[in-house]
């Protein structure tokens, strides 16, 4: 029988099979296929979508709008100062409404128990465009590029290095347990991912072929790895008085020339963006004013070398979000 992800929430990966998610990258790649020959595909005309973030955003909101375009819907955009939810009115009754008027809801915020809320009380489709737990709709991007590099993910070496137990590592761990993949969660042991999550991991792996390996020595991270992959050491939500021990424990993490020398000949660098590589940012200036460093969690050298792929990581976002609204919504 043909796969339905119908009328689906896609609130983490846990939720869906191999195959589920084999068929989202499909989708994604017959999508990107469309855009670049303007192709139209406006498969979801008529349809309603509504966009809620409680945190700041530039690639999953610009995706989900333009996908949603793209594929003929309204998009309406709330953000937490311009919506009752949360100050006057419940998450439940903020659902409720929501569902009554709009086929699909995103979310971006903060606890993952919102998301699920959301998908409870609503009725309709609910995307989790990210929580402090996990951001599923990454992957599918990350996997993506990987596959346009390397045709198949299967068997390959992904090693995260830094805060290996935020939203994107968790969501890593997931993703390559699921598809086959051997994960790498690279640093220092009090920042891996938590132990239900990597048990829940290891039964997949059983089940998949994968491997989850789990180190603080960089080098050995960056061993027979093709895919070299971090993300910003404190994340939204998170208190910048952390900022000084995250440095301490992580400036050993960071993605440089060496590391990648350590990795296959032929790796990659991915990052789900933004990125801390050099003073152009108002946060990267004052680390730099503050402790001296010039980059943080992936050398300049690195992010704008040959290796590196997170701008098509970035397009990738838009194109495998349309396939993920396409198949809950048609
Ligand atoms: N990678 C990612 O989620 O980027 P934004 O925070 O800009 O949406
Ligand atoms: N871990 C980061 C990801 C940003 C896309 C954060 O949650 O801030």
């Amino acid at each position: 029988m043909g796969i339905s992800l119908s009328g689906r929430s896609f609130l983490t990966l846990l939720d869906f099979t191999p195959e589920e998610i084999r068929y989202l990258l499909g989708l994604a790649e017959e999508f990107k296929r469309m855009k670049r020959t303007g192709t139209p595909h406006e498969y979801l005309r008529g349809k309603q979508i509504v966009l809620l973030f409680e945190k700041t955003s530039t690639r999953t909101r610009c995706s989900f709008e333009v996908a949603g375009r793209d594929l003929g819907m309204g998009v309406t955009f709330l953000d937490p100062g311009s919506s009752q939810m949360g100050k006057k009115e419940s998450l439940a009754d903020t659902a409720k409404v929501l569902g009554r008027m709009f086929d699909g809801i995103e979310y971006r915020g903060y606890k993952q128990s919102v998301v699920e809320d959301l998908a409870k009380y609503s009725g309709v489709p609910v995307w989790n465009g990210l929580t402090d737990d996990f951001h599923p709709t990454q992957m599918l991007a990350d996997i993506l590029t990987v596959r346009e590099e390397f045709h198949d993910e299967r068997g390959r070496k992904l090693t995260f290095f830094g805060d290996a137990r935020n939203n994107v590592a968790n969501s890593l761990m997931v993703v390559c347990a699921k598809l086959g993949m051997r994960f790498c969660a690279c640093g220092p042991k009090e920042l891996w991912p938590a132990e239900d999550l990597i048990a829940k991991c290891q039964a997949i792996a059983k089940e998949t072929g994968a491997e989850l390996e789990f180190t603080d020595d960089p080098m050995e991270g960056a061993k027979d790895c093709d895919v070299l992959y971090t993300d910003i050491w404190l994340s939204m939500g998170e208190p910048d008085e952390l900022w000084a021990k995250r440095i301490e424990l992580l400036h050993p993490y960071q993605v440089n020339q060496k590391l990648l020398d350590a990795a296959n000949e032929n790796a990659i660098f991915l990052h789900c963006l933004p990125a801390f590589h050099d003073r152009e940012t108002e946060i990267g200036e004052k680390i730099y004013q503050k402790y001296g460093l010039e980059s943080m969690e992936v050398s300049d050298d690195v992010f704008l070398g040959t290796k590196a792929r997170q701008f098509d990581q970035a397009e990738n976002r838009m194109h495998t979000i349309k396939a993920v609204m396409y198949a809950t919504l048609k």
